[in-house]
């Protein structure tokens, strides 16, 4: 499906951290899937080489680019480095994907194809049709149970908001402004989310098959789960306050 004549121009930002097994695969699969989009791996120094083997692929592919990042800074900053980079260079449309192939490249014709009536799109594995395949069942309690929790105190209208699967029209992230997100770990989903939300804008939820990886480790930490505890609380206070 050629997605040009209605929403634009589409960047699709990977963010990478140590994943030298993944990255040329998840490109080729974005390349073959969405011809006509473009790709910016995000790297943040990856010490295994990452980068230079993405970078190798874009010399290769003039349809492929890479940021080098200078430290691991965590998902969220790579997301606002790699989304500053496509704004800046007009994209029309923005998708994040993780490179471990957890998202199947497979599936973005769908989001985009709901993207022309949405302004932030998310593949999401807690609407029916979504699913999980091998993930361990700790994993799931947290992200069912982060969820629930976001969604009791946010109010949020979503099912999946801490989903990391998603396509962004670049006048929603220019609306919902990035120039003062805080937030570095996976919170970062929730924070855009609420964002979007709040401004009045339309969040739609595709179901996606989210396939745990099978090459390298998850970056998945307990002060990703402390900070997305501790910044999901406040926001429900800070919420709670203008509203009242
Ligand atoms: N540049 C950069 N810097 N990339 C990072 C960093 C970082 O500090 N931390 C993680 N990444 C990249 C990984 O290399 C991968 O491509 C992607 O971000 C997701 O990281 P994983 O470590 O594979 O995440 P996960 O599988 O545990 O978590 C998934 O579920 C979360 C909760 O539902 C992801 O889909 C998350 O986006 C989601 O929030
Ligand atoms: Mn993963």
């Amino acid at each position: 499906m050629d997605t040009r004549a209605e929403l634009g121009r589409t960047l699709v930002v990977v963010p990478t951290y140590n994943e030298c097994e993944n990255v040329e695969s998840v490109v080729g699969r974005i390349r073959a899937t969405v011809p006509e989009a473009d790709v910016l791996v995000a790297d943040d120094a990856s010490p295994d080489g990452t980068g230079e083997i993405a970078a190798a692929l874009a010399r290769r592919d003039p349809q492929v680019h890479v940021l080098h990042r200078p430290g691991k800074a965590g998902l969220g900053a790579a997301y606002i480095g790699g989304f500053t980079w496509g704004l800046d260079r007009a994209y029309d449309v923005l998708v994040e994907m993780d490179a471990d192939g957890s998202h199947r490249p497979e599936e973005l014709p769908a989001l985009l194809a709901a993207l022309r009536s949405a302004d932030l799109v998310i593949g999401s594995r807690w609407v029916p049709g979504g699913r999980v395949v091998n993930w361990p069942k700790s994993r799931e309690i947290l992200s069912r149970g982060g969820n629930a929790y976001t969604r009791a105190l946010l109010r949020l209208p979503v099912r999946d908001a801490t989903g990391g699967y998603r396509a962004y029209r670049a006048t929603t992230l220019k609306e919902i402004g990035l120039d003062d997100v805080e937030s570095q770990g996976y919170c970062f989903q929730v924070d855009l989310t609420l964002r979007t939300v709040r401004a009045g804008l339309r969040v739609t939820e595709v179901p996606i098959t989210f396939v745990e990886r099978t090459r390298g480790a998850s970056k998945m930490s307990r002060a990703i789960v402390v900070e997305a505890l501790i910044r999901v609380t406040a926001w429900a206070f800070s919420y709670s306050r203008k509203t009242m």
